[in-house]
């Protein structure tokens, strides 16, 4: 059996900041940032959390996928912003939503978090232990944020992104999917402090890795480039996605972005774009796509997902 995505659903804050409004607040630019990074705005919570996004995008892909919550039987949030410690962000949901005959739990692993969530609902489902997945990434990054700090707080942004999965016959595809703890000093944040990175660092890893990730999951599951319909990887940056396309000698169109409008929702980001795509009609049954996931950890990875 295989996991199938029978539904989506998003939520942003209504509240943004573009790079104006930030430029007020730090030494920066619009110029500056639209050029480094390709982010123009990213939305804030101001009555949001990581909670109440995550349910209003949960209740939409609920909808879309017309199970009703009480079928939901694994319900898994991946983030690293969770309003509290204890009860994990997905039982809170859980609550919101009734969905009452669901296991829940949450994962961290940042910005890969969404791309190992939904591995492990595929695993799940393959070994019989669940029918029916609700698969949230969800983050309030704007609360990790030192806003006095121009080198991190132009990037990130707040917001979820839900699938629900359903079990259908078919043959699970392999995965590429790895960590390295070593080099986890490039992207912290301690307890009661914020986010602390070394830029260039990150965009070499991602630069590097994310290519070899999808060559070696097109090669496992004997694709080919032209196979794919679209690459959907985390939205972190502009030129990283430009880079990677660059790298892997694909056009630039066949990689969807739309960090220009949230900045980088770490575990949102992918369930985000894959929502926007599907309310747009541009992801067609049958289609394969790419996931690819790279962030704190360090940690990365790619999957083949048939829409
Ligand atoms: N505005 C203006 N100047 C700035 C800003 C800013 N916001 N931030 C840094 N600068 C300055 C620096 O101080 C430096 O000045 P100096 O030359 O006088 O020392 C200069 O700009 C260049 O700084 P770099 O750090 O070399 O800039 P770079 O081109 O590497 O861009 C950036 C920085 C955008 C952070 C880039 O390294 C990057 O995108 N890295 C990847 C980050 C990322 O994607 N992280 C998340 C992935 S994982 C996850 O999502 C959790």
């Amino acid at each position: 059996m295989i996991g199938k995505i029978c539904g989506t659903g998003s939520y942003v804050p209504v509240e943004y900041m573009d790079n104006h409004e930030l430029s007020r607040t730090v030494e920066t630019s619009d110029e500056w940032i639209r050029e480094r990074t390709g982010i123009v705005k990213r939305h804030i919570a101001k009555e949001d959390t990581t909670v109440s996004m995550a349910v209003k995008a949960a209740k939409q892909a609920l909808t879309d996928s017309e199970l009703c919550e009480e079928e939901i039987d694994l319900l898994i949030v991946s983030t690293i912003s969770s309003n509290v410690i204890l009860p994990c962000t997905a039982c809170e949901v859980q609550k919101e939503i009734h969905a009452i005959n669901a296991t829940c739990f949450d994962l961290n692993a940042a910005c890969t978090g969404f791309l190992f969530a939904y591995n492990t609902a595929q695993a799940y489902i393959a070994a019989g232990m669940c029918k029916n997945v609700l698969l949230i990434g969800a983050e309030c990054l704007s609360t990790l944020i030192d806003w006095k700090d121009r080198t991190t707080c132009i990037l990130f942004g707040d917001g979820a992104g839900a699938v629900v999965l359903r079990a259908e016959k078919g043959n699970l595809y392999r995965t590429v999917s790895c960590s390295d703890g070593r080099k986890g000093t490039a992207l912290t944040c301690d307890m009661g402090d914020y986010i602390k990175m070394n830029g260039q660092e990150v965009f070499k890893f991602a630069v590097r890795q994310v290519p070899e990730a999808i060559a070696g999951v097109l090669k496992e599951n004997n694709l080919k480039e032209e196979d794919i319909a679209h690459f959907i990887l985390h939205q972190a940056n502009r030129r990283i996605v430009e880079a990677v396309a660059r790298r892997m000698n694909v056009e630039l169109d066949k990689f969807p972005m739309n960090l220009q409008e949230y900045g980088n929702t770490s575990s949102a980001s992918i369930p985000l774009l894959l929502d926007e795509m599907n309310r747009q009609g541009k992801l067609k049954r049958g289609q394969k796509l790419i996931l690819a996931g790279f962030g704190a950890g360090l940690s990365w990875g790619a999957s083949v997902l048939e829409w």
